[in-house]
């Protein structure tokens, strides 16, 4: 059941998800968040982004906040690789901990399976290595309801396995969650744009890809319908992704569906740019700026991108 209130209710939700152009406001911020790790480590290619431990992501979140920065997509990589058990104390501690000491931030849980398991596919794969769609939806659906009574405050789901939007409202509402909302991964397609995230997330899959689950580039009609599902079946905000490769598909899918619909600005868009400039080919604010400006003038209602935490300084 479409849930209008929700959003409306929630100040920072409103914000998110208003149809005013993009600003640093309707920025979120993505953290990584690692079991076991001794210190912090800087991505090479995401220059600014982290692998933080349970201590220092505080630290870093109090920096992001000072810089107008209220929304976390939060990522938790746990030590211990499993394919059947997914114990909850590490992810559990990690958003207690985050909204006992932040409890005005918004904190976007992203639910998935990859770094997770030992074969690192976004669901569950049987014997012959083949995805089990249904056996997938329900332990993220569980995933999500633990991440919620935790006290995250939203839920994104990003495993694209069919019927996962259906599941996570209606566990969400049949256990006292009503209010919180689903920003639905919707358009997501198979990307070679992903790589260094995925070493931040230990997430690569250990045999295959992801072509069954995940979209595919060159099919338009699909890509749209994707996204019209996901709304159909409760999701509170649609996102697109990688952002550089749906630019297309923004405005027909908020036309179509009359959600708000954002993008991400995924690892590889933004490793891209840093890259260039440290070979001396662009200047990396400018490079930022310029693909913000696209990202606002496509009509995003919000951005997900690892340099939110500048965006104040830079972009308004
Ligand atoms: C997990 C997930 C991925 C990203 C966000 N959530 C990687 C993937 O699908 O392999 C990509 C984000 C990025 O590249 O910045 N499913
Ligand atoms: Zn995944």
């Amino acid at each position: 059941m479409t849930n209008l209130n929700r959003i409306k209710n929630n100040s920072y939700l409103r914000e998110l998800a208003d149809s005013g152009s993009l600003s640093f406001k309707k920025m979120i911020q993505p953290l990584f968040v690692v079991e076991g790790l001794a210190n912090r480590e800087e991505l090479p290619s995401l220059l600014g982004t982290f692998r933080d431990t349970e201590k220092t992501i505080l630290k870093q979140m109090e920096e992001d906040m000072k810089h107008g920065i209220n929304h976390f997509l939060l990522f938790t990589v746990p030590k211990q690789k499993s394919d059947t058990e997914f114990p909850t104390d590490f992810f559990s501690r990690c958003i207690q901990t985050i909204k006992s000491e932040f409890p005005s931030c918004f904190l976007w849980l992203d639910t998935c399976l990859c770094s997770l398991t030992t074969h690192g596919h976004c669901g569950h794969v049987d014997a012959d290595g083949v995805i089990d769609n249904d056996k997938s939806v329900k332990t993220l659906s569980m995933l999500a309801l633990q991440y919620a009574e935790a006290g995250a405050d939203g839920i994104a789901p990003s495993d694209m396995m069919d019927g996962r939007v259906f599941s996570h409202r209606q566990i969400l509402d049949s256990n006292g969650f009503r209010h919180i909302p689903i920003m639905s991964y919707s358009t997501k397609f198979k990307s070679n744009l992903y790589g260094p995230f995925r070493g931040a997330a230990d997430s690569s899959p250990k045999f295959g890809d992801r072509s069954t689950y995940q979209l595919d580039i060159r099919d338009r009609e699909t890509a749209i319908r994707s996204s019209v599902r996901d709304a159909q079946e409760g999701a509170d905000l649609l996102m697109l992704k990688p952002g550089i490769t749906s630019l297309d598909l923004i405005h027909e899918i908020k036309i179509q569906t009359k959600l708000p619909v954002g993008a991400y600005q995924v690892s590889g868009e933004y490793a891209s740019i840093n890259l260039l400039s440290a070979n001396g080919f662009l200047k990396r604010e400018d490079g930022l700026i310029e693909t913000w400006q696209v990202f606002r003038r496509a009509g995003v209602s919000f951005l997900i991108t690892y340099a939110a935490r500048e965006a104040q300084r830079l972009f308004i």
